[in-house]
C-alpha cells in the first residue's frame, strides 16, 4: 500500500514515517521544509534501512501536488502539514487561516480527481476549547480559543462535509494531546527552530544550556500543585496510532474522530521533576505569570480509540523524559 504523507518530514510526521516504513507500507512524502530539515530524510532511511519518495512541494500548490498523484498511484494520505503554534497564530492569523485550510482544500480537491478517499488528519484537543469536565470526549463540545484552533476546527468542519456529499469519502481524525518525546535512536525529535514555544522542548533547551531557565506559566491554577496540567503522549506511541487509523480508514466509511492521549495529566512541575530524575541534569525555573490563552487542566478519555482501533499509549513520562534528553544531546554532538 502507498501512504502519502503531507509534512512527514516533521516531528509527529517523521516518527509516522519510520513506523509506515518499519510495517511494510510504501511511502511518499511532500514537505516544503518551513518546519523542518532534509537531513530527516537520511535519519529516517538509517532507522529503517528503507527508502522512500520525497517531493520538496507545497501542499498548497495545485499543479504541483497533481503532478505528486499522477506519479504514484496513491492508497491512503496523512495529512500533517500545517502551522501549529498558538501564540504565532494569534499574531498571524491570515497566514494560519491561508495556509492551514488552503492547504486542506487543495489536498481534498486532488484527492477527489484522484478518487482517494481514505485520509488520516492531524487534529488537536485544542478544538475543545475550554473542557466542561475531565477527561476529554470525543462528544465534547467544540470551540477554539485561537486562529491555530479554529483552522483544526474548520477543516474538520470540510471533511465532515466532503463526507456528506461523497459517502466513498472515509476521513478519520486524530485529536492530539501534547506530543513529546523522540524515537529511542535519537536520530530524530522535536527540535523546533528558534526558541519553542512548547514546554518538552524548552525544557530539552535547558538541558543542554542552550536556554537559561524554564519560566512557568502560572503556578495559581486549581491543579495539585498549582501549575498547569496536561496529558503528554510519546510520539511514538502518536505515531503508532496513526497507522491503525490508517486501517480503519481504509475499511470503512465516512468520519471517524478519536483522542489520541493517555489519559493521565501531568503538571508542568511534574515533568521538570521527572525530567532532572531520570537524566540527572538540573533544569532551572522560576515561576512567571500565566500565558494568555492557556487553560488549568486538559487530559483525555482515550477510551474510544482503544475499543474501536485497538490502540492505547504504551510508553511513559519517563520514556518520553528520556528520549527527548537523548534526541537533543546527539543534535548537539552533532553539531560540536
Ligand atoms: C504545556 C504546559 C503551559 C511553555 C499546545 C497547543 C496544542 C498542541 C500542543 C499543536 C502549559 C506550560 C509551556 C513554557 C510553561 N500543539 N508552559 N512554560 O499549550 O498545552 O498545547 O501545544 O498541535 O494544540 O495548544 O502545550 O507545551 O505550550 O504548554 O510553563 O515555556 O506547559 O502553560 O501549562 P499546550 P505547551
Amino acid at each position: 500500500m502507498n501512504i502519502l504523507v503531507t509534512g512527514g518530514l516533521g516531528f509527529i510526521g517523521s516518527h509516522t514515517v519510520v513506523e509506515l516504513l518499519n510495517n511494510n507500507y510504501d511511502v511518499v512524502v511532500v514537505d516544503n521544509l518551513s518546519n523542518s530539515t532534509i537531513d530527516v530524510i537520511d535519519n529516517i532511511e538509517k532507522i529503517t534501512s528503507k527508502k522512500f519518495k520525497f517531493y520538496n512541494i507545497d501542499v498548497c500548490n495545485y499543479d504541483d501536488l497533481k503532478t505528486v498523484f499522477k506519479e504514484n498511484k496513491i492508497d491512503s494520505v496523512i495529512h500533517f502539514a500545517g502551522y501549529k503554534a498558538v501564540g504565532e497564530s494569534v499574531d498571524n492569523p491570515i497566514m494560519y487561516y491561508e495556509n492551514n485550510l488552503y492547504s486542506s482544500i487543495i489536498l481534498c480537491k486532488v484527492m477527489n480527481e484522484f478518487n482517494v478517499n481514505s485520509l488520516v488528519f492531524s487534529s488537536s484537543a485544542t478544538v475543545y476549547g475550554i473542557p466542561k469536565s475531565l477527561p476529554m470526549k470525543e462528544d465534547f463540545p467544540l470551540s477554539a480559543t485561537s486562529p491555530y484552533g479554529t483552522t483544526k476546527l474548520m477543516i474538520e468542519n470540510i471533511l465532515k462535509d466532503i463526507s456528506i456529499s461523497n459517502p466513498n469519502f472515509s476521513p478519520v481524525i486524530l485529536r492530539y494531546f501534547n506530543p513529546a518525546g523522540a524515537h529511542s535512536s535519537g536520530l530524530i525529535g522535536e527540535n523546533p527552530k528558534g526558541i519553542p514555544n512548547n514546554l518538552m522542548p524548552y525544557i530539552m533547551r535547558v538541558a543542554t544550556g542552550d536556554l537559561e531557565e524554564l519560566s512557568v506559566f502560572g503556578n495559581d491554577y486549581d491543579t495539585h500543585d498549582g501549575t498547569g496540567v496536561r496529558d503528554y503522549i510519546h510520539v511514538v506511541d502518536l505515531a503508532k496510532g496513526h497507522l491503525k487509523a490508517i486501517e480503519k480508514s481504509m475499511n470503512t466509511s465516512g468520519v471517524k474522530v478519536y483522542n489520541l492521549g493517555t489519559g493521565v495529566g501531568y503538571s508542568v512541575l511534574d515533568l521538570v521533576n521527572t525530567f532532572s530524575k531520570v537524566n540527572n541534569v538540573p533544569i532551572p525555573y522560576k515561576i512567571v505569570g500565566r500565558r494568555a490563552g492557556d487553560i488549568a487542566s486538559c487530559y483525555a478519555d482515550p477510551s474510544k480509540a482503544y475499543n474501536e482501533l485497538g490502540w492505547r499509549a504504551e510508553l511513559s513520562m519517563e520514556d518520553m523524559c528520556r528520549d527527548s534528553y537523548n534526541f537533543i544531546m546527539k543534535q548537539k554532538e552533532a553539531k560540536n
